[in-house]
């Protein structure tokens, strides 16, 4: 059975006005290697740690501004919110189809809350804390070429023509800011598009931006602006001592005009001085320590790297499902071809490295889970290749080939193929990105012992079920298994309201 909303009634939760307060009793574990009668054991000691979490009620009026607003993405998404929010349909050769939100975690899945006279009861994710309304949303952003976001919808070729030319009165007038153009950073190909650039040094480009984060928060009377990277993927940045490495390194080669800082670190730099939320949904390197450390030191959000939105979405289930059912992926081999402005840029090699490497990581942590299947330092043969095809678009085409060591010596080959219409996947995910960043910004904790209240560290790992490469704080371990990034947002959120994590035992009825 499926409610729409809930509220949890226990001594552990208060509403006040505007407040949600939680004292949750968090079951963890210590580790410790000792020795005990002359040999080393490890020892799991099960503790519960008390903590507090504090969720500021009010949902503010939220700016979402989007660096490649006119690209694929960024045009989708804006269509998309549009024709949600004004309720339209239209035509297609199948039937009439109204707007929706599938795709996005908070808008379109949902979360058990309990059982009732034998029945599994849930309720939407979006039930479980306030968040922005998506329909509410005002879009704006910065782009190299300067083609409104009606006709960046007809370029994208992605949308039901019936449907943009409903949606054409409502984009037209959306035009975006010039956005930080650098050649070095992004494929040669993508030269003729870039006549809407902010001129200057990077110092100067940097202030543009937070003038322009400024004035449209100012113009549209929003409360709060969260900032995403959705514009093409870059070449990795150097990493050097002295140039990057540290916040301080950085800001002084911002003054000193150096090369090597690309335009999303750039933007990424104007937001964490502005204290604004920037999430980086291409693969490159926009986190350099140097920037990390700025956000660290000013406790900015940040959050990335790289969309998961299919072929690496599918890979971070199946692996996870293979491993932990005892059997050995060796070989996995990745195939896309595709057709559109990303493919375009990502057929230069230095902007398929950024991909390649985003890709590569996905699953490390499920491999290494197992020392059973795998022996230390070993890891399955795992290829990723990408092929620019113009004519099959914005319709992407995967195809993967997984090989595992089955039992007594035996072989599984597993092949998928999917085609999607790429932008279509990953609207949703930017929604979600914006939607979480945004509440985990009013979130904050205190484990006991700790005298005050906390955000979250800067750096977003709640955000990591919808990132390739998960971006952690340095030190902290990346999860890319699907199903545990799900349960980590979801049991955080439930946490926020008294509620025990989703365990599954289902004792009730045992
Ligand atoms: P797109 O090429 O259609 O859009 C990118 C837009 O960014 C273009 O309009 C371009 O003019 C603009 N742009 C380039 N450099 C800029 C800069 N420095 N400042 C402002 N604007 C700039 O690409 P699409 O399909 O929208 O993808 C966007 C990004 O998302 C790509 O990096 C892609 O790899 C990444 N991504 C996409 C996924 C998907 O499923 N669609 C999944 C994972 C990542």
């Amino acid at each position: 059975m499926f409610i729409e909303s809930f509220k949890v009634d226990s001594p552990n939760v208060k509403y006040t006005d505007g407040e949600i307060h939680s004292v949750y009793n968090y079951e963890t574990t210590d580790l410790v290697h000792e020795n005990r009668n002359g040999t080393y054991q490890w020892i799991v000691k099960p503790k519960t740690v008390k903590y507090e979490f504090k969720t500021d009620a009010h949902v503010p009026k939220l700016g979402v501004m989007l660096v490649g607003w006119g690209g694929n993405n960024g045009s989708t998404l804006t269509a998309g919110v549009i024709a949600n929010r004004e309720g339209i349909s239209w035509a297609t050769k199948d039937k009439v189809q109204q707007a929706n939100y599938f795709g996005s975690l908070t808008q379109a899945s949902s979360i058990r809350v309990g059982s009732f006279n034998g029945e599994e009861i849930y309720a939407p994710f979006k039930s479980l804390l306030p968040m922005v309304n998506p329909d509410d949303i005002v879009f704006g952003g910065w782009d190299i070429s300067n083609m409104n976001l009606a006709d960046a919808m007809g370029r994208a070729k992605v949308l039901d023509i019936d449907l943009q030319k409903q949606l054409r009165p409502y984009m037209e007038h959306m035009v975006p800011l010039p956005g930080i153009y650098d050649p070095d950073f992004i494929a040669a190909n993508q030269g003729s598009r870039a006549n809407n650039v902010i001129k200057g040094t990077k110092k100067e480009q940097v202030q543009q931006v937070i003038k322009d984060i400024r004035e449209f928060k100012e113009k549209n009377k929003v409360d709060k602006v969260v900032v995403l990277w959705t514009a093409n993927t870059e070449r990795y940045s150097n990493v050097i001592v002295g140039l990057n490495d540290t916040a301080e390194t950085l800001m002084a080669s911002l003054e000193r005009n150096e090369a090597e800082i690309s335009p999303s670190t750039l933007f990424g730099i104007a937001c964490v001085l502005e204290n604004v939320p920037y999430i980086n949904g291409s693969p490159q390197n926009t986190f350099v320590p140097g920037l990390i450390d700025l956000a660290i030191q000013r406790n900015s959000l940040i959050g990335g790297d790289d969309f998961k939105s299919g072929q690496t979405k599918m890979k971070s289930v199946l692996v996870d499902f293979l491993v932990g059912a005892g059997i050995k992926p060796t070989s996995i081999v990745s195939y896309n071809h595709l057709g559109n402005n990303d493919g375009m840029n990502l057929s230069a090699p230095q902007t398929f490295r950024s991909k390649e490497i985003s890709k590569s990581n996905v699953v490390d942590d499920m491999v290494a889970s197992n020392g059973i299947l795998y022996e230390p330092g070993e890891h399955p043969d795992h290829v990723v290749v990408i092929k620019y095809v113009p004519y099959v678009g914005d319709s992407k085409r995967a195809m993967d080939e997984y090989t595992s060591e089955i039992f007594m010596g035996g072989r599984s080959t597993i092949v998928l193929h999917n085609t999607c219409e790429d932008s279509l996947l990953a609207a949703p995910i930017i929604l979600d990105l914006v939607l979480l960043a945004e509440l985990s910004t009013r979130i904050q904790l205190k484990a006991e012992g700790e005298g005050k209240f906390h955000s979250f560290h800067p750096v977003a790992t709640i955000l990591s079920y919808l990132t390739k490469a998960p971006l952690v704080p340095p030190g902290t371990p990346v999860v890319n298994a699907l199903s545990k990034q799900r349960a980590m947002l979801e049991n955080i959120l439930r946490a926020c309201v008294g509620l025990a994590p989703e365990n599954n035992m289902i004792l009730e009825y045992k």
